[in-house]
């Protein structure tokens, strides 16, 4: 077997009514708590939750709820004046991925006296990214409580920026991990049809892909193997949109899973690809990065790498597995793309995302990454 690490350190704590079971750990954190979250549409019981919690720890709090969707590095500073100014013990990021990531990069800042946009782009990005910096950086604490199943940032020491220096979305190598992710599925199961889809093929990506990566281990292949069978089990009632509580149990979990298993080793080919549908066709991110999964299965040369995942997943062959993902992401996906702008993201791939065709097992050029574009997307092309 080959050499490996694993580092999974955020305790997770999961079931229904997990936040107020949990109050004495969230009180264990001090008297002044600073909550980021985004404004709800209809009912925000997990904020509803916490505040409760809050109440009656004695803990203040302030709530942030601006928080922008891909949270740009000038949102951060913005909350972190605000939360200096407020001076809290810990953060609490309430929501999807956005909030989440937003406490986990205003934690960064405060704790480091941060409250200028060019210092925290220097702080952030001046570093190279390499294992050596990918380390927990120093920080206030952060409790994680998702309201979404998909980027499993409650998880992994992930957060992503946008930047408005270069235009383009990236992870800083100052790791955040939460000190609690509170997991209750109740969260999830007022959700949107959408946002259920989305999170969920986002969570089969993240397993698919680091499965498949070649810096994949032992240990983490085991972990998506977990989550694939837990996706096996809530796939077709996903589909149909006739979801138990056991699913929301189980779509839950399969994102937390997905994130232990995928923050060893990272994303493959569909991430990458899935940047120009997200930045050029205004896709979520579950979607643009799930509907080449199908093709990207076909397209490695050893199946025997992709036998294990579909047959975990339920799917009896490939054709089977890229009809679903087709039925799961042609609900959601109203664009047209034509051969020329696959061309020009191809070529941009080439460029600046040549080091993901390095973890992929085999070869793969140009070419191919157009027929796995052709393939996916014949329904949009005009
Ligand atoms: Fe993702």
């Amino acid at each position: 077997m080959k050499d490996f690490k694993f580092h999974a350190p955020a305790p997770v704590y999961f079931g229904r009514e997990v936040v107020s079971k949990q109050a004495d750990l969230i009180a264990s954190y001090g008297k002044r708590a600073f909550i980021v979250t985004t404004k709800f549409e209809g009912r925000h019981l997990a904020l509803e939750d916490v505040e409760q919690v809050l109440k009656d720890k004695g803990i203040a709090y302030e709530v942030f709820d601006e928080t922008e969707e891909n949270p740009s590095v000038e949102c951060i500073v913005r909350i972190t004046r605000k939360a200096k100014a407020f001076g809290p013990d810990f953060f609490l990021g309430v929501g999807g991925g956005s909030s989440m990531d937003a406490a986990k990069a205003a934690s960064v800042l405060l704790q480091n006296d941060i409250t200028e946009e060019e210092a925290a782009y220097d702080l952030f990005f001046k570093h190279p990214v390499t294992d050596a910096y990918r380390r927990p950086y120093p920080c206030r604490p952060v409790i994680c409580v998702p309201t979404t199943a998909g980027s499993s940032s409650e998880i992994t020491g992930f957060y992503v920026l946008t930047r408005k220096d270069t235009g383009s979305k990236d992870t800083p190598p100052m790791i955040v991990f939460a000190e609690a992710a509170l997991l209750d599925p109740r969260y999830i199961s007022g959700a949107p049809q959408l946002i259920l889809d989305t999170g969920a093929m986002d969570a089969l990506s993240h397993g698919i892909e680091t499965y498949i990566n070649v810096k994949s281990n032992f240990l983490n292949r085991q972990i998506a193997m977990i989550g694939f069978g837990l996706f096996r089990k809530f796939k077709d009632h996903l589909l149909s949109g006739e979801l138990t509580d056991e699913d929301y149990d189980n779509i839950m979990l399969h994102s937390a899973v997905q994130g232990m298993a995928f923050y060893q080793a990272g994303t493959l080919l569909p991430h990458g690809l899935g940047y120009y549908l997200s930045h050029d066709k205004g896709l979520n991110h579950g979607l643009a990065c799930s509907i080449t999964q199908g093709e990207f299965l076909r397209s490695i040369q050893d199946q025997s790498i992709v036998a294990p995942i579909l047959e975990a997943c339920g799917f009896n062959n490939v054709d089977e597995f890229a009809e679903y993902v087709r039925a799961m992401t042609n609900r959601d996906v109203h664009m047209t793309v034509t051969e020329q702008e696959i061309d020009g993201w191809v070529e941009h791939f080439l460029t600046y995302q040549s080091r993901r065709l390095a973890i992929y097992p085999g070869h793969m050029d140009g070419e191919g990454l157009k027929k796995i574009f052709m393939g996916s997307l014949k329904a949009y092309l005009v």
